[in-house]
């Protein structure tokens, strides 16, 4: 049985974000065509893997730079350092190691985040999850001996320390434990050492630093906060290169919410994420804007204008316009495998949306003679499918949970043969 939208949720949803005008109808959905993922601008069929890979692929990764995550002024900077600023074995009761590394950056400003890593003890590299946060690497897990750096006070615009009692207040999100035993490595940062998400971010973290590159003004295809966080994700991996503990050939990035959206983006761009993961993403993720239902394009950019490069802006109420829906997106991650996630009652995030996404980039995985979605369907709660495309809607609210996290690790299991 298909899952549909609970009644109750819907009248519950209506109500709360009743302010945005948002429509939680499925009657009202609009008519909307899907720009077509195998017809190039120029209208020539791709017909093969490599028509997709010399030339579609191309020309879809650079309408999502232009037209909605911006580009970033500099790739990977020369004067960028990784430095082991904790390392200790035998942590967690579970004979886990901790790495904390400290990556450096500079440009116009200098900035630095540390990125908490904890990893099986076993003789050989293991494969890695690696997920931003939103509060802090102290939020993530109860770990006394984490330094507690300092957080954005978002209304204050300042970093302030965080109090003690606040470690570990996320860790319902992060079953650290749990992914150790099952044999993965599971890596974090904190965000706000990126961007901090608020809409006058542009003097600090990577923006501040790099933004000059751009000249005396910032285009209008300039990264977003999206594309900040995403590049950083990046950077994390050069570090996973160079550390021999962790393959880095088998990294899994996912995120959770706007973080999932940065996942997907990084996922899209940078192909050394061998397995791309997005948990409640909606709108801007993995969620189809042309549905208009729960967020929209005009909503987000309302409420994160920085998210998004300026560009973007143009579509608010015109999504038809956009060269690029967010099937797109996915496709872009083809041949790996992506996993999109949704749950029951996170209807502004339009689970049906999200999965019709993951459907319709099915043919560029075909292409390469894979399975896509092995569902035609919107799967019940909580029944997990998993092609080279997987997709499951769990039941509860917006949120990262261990369910979900169970089955990304199957997924990983799966394609990491293991
Ligand atoms: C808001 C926003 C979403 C976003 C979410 C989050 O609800 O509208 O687009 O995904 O915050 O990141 O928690």
């Amino acid at each position: 049985m298909a899952w549909k939208a609970n009644p109750e949720i819907i009248r519950k949803m209506s109500q709360e974000y009743k302010r945005f005008n948002a429509n939680y109808d499925e009657k009202l959905v609009p008519q909307y065509k899907l720009p077509e993922v195998l017809v190039c601008i120029d209208g020539t069929r791709v017909t093969n893997k490599d028509i997709w890979i010399e030339k579609r692929r191309k020309e879809i990764y650079e309408l999502f730079k232009k037209f909605m995550y911006g580009r970033a002024p500099v790739n990977k900077p020369d004067n960028m350092t990784f430095e082991l600023i904790d390392h200790k074995e035998n942590v967690l009761g579970c004979n886990a190691i901790r790495k904390v590394v400290r990556i450096s950056y500079e440009g116009k400003i200098k900035g630095c985040a540390n990125v908490l890593i904890y990893l099986p003890d076993s003789n050989k590299p293991c494969p890695i999850f690696l997920i931003l946060n939103f509060n802090g690497n102290h939020a993530v897990i109860n770990d006394a001996e984490i330094d507690l750096t300092p957080v954005w006070n978002f209304q204050l615009r300042k970093k302030i320390i965080p109090e003690e009692k606040t470690r570990g207040t996320n860790s319902s999100r992060y079953p650290v434990q749990r992914i150790i035993e099952r044999g993965y490595g599971f890596a974090t940062c904190y965000y706000g050492d990126i961007v901090p998400d608020f809409a006058d971010c542009y003097e600090y973290g990577v923006f501040g630093a790099f933004d000059y590159l751009f000249g005396e003004k910032r285009p209008p295809d300039a990264w977003g906060a999206i594309g900040g966080w995403a590049w950083f994700l990046s950077r994390i991996q050069d570090y996973f290169e160079k550390d021999n503990d962790i393959d880095s050939k088998k990294t899994i990035v996912l995120g959770h919410s706007r973080l999932g959206k940065t996942a997907l983006w990084a996922g899209a761009q940078d192909e050394r994420f061998s397995i791309v993961i997005s948990n409640d993403s909606g709108c801007g993720g993995a969620a189809l804007s042309r549905r208009k239902y729960g967020e929209t394009i005009e909503i987000i950019n309302t409420a994160f204008p920085h998210w998004f490069c300026d560009n973007f802006k143009k579509f608010n109420n015109r999504e038809n316009e956009l060269p690029i829906d967010q099937h797109m997106l996915i496709a872009l991650v083809a041949p790996r495998p992506v996993y999109i996630a949704s749950a029951d009652e996170d209807l502004w995030a339009d689970p049906l949306g999200e999965f019709l996404s993951a459907k319709n980039a099915e043919p560029v995985y075909k292409l390469f003679g894979l399975e896509g979605l092995p569902v035609d369907d919107i799967p019940d709660l909580d029944t997990p499918c998993m092609g080279t495309i997987g997709y499951h809607i769990r039941t509860g609210k917006h949120d990262l949970t261990t369910y979900d996290w169970e089955r990304f690790m199957d997924f990983a299991d799966k394609h990491l043969n293991r």
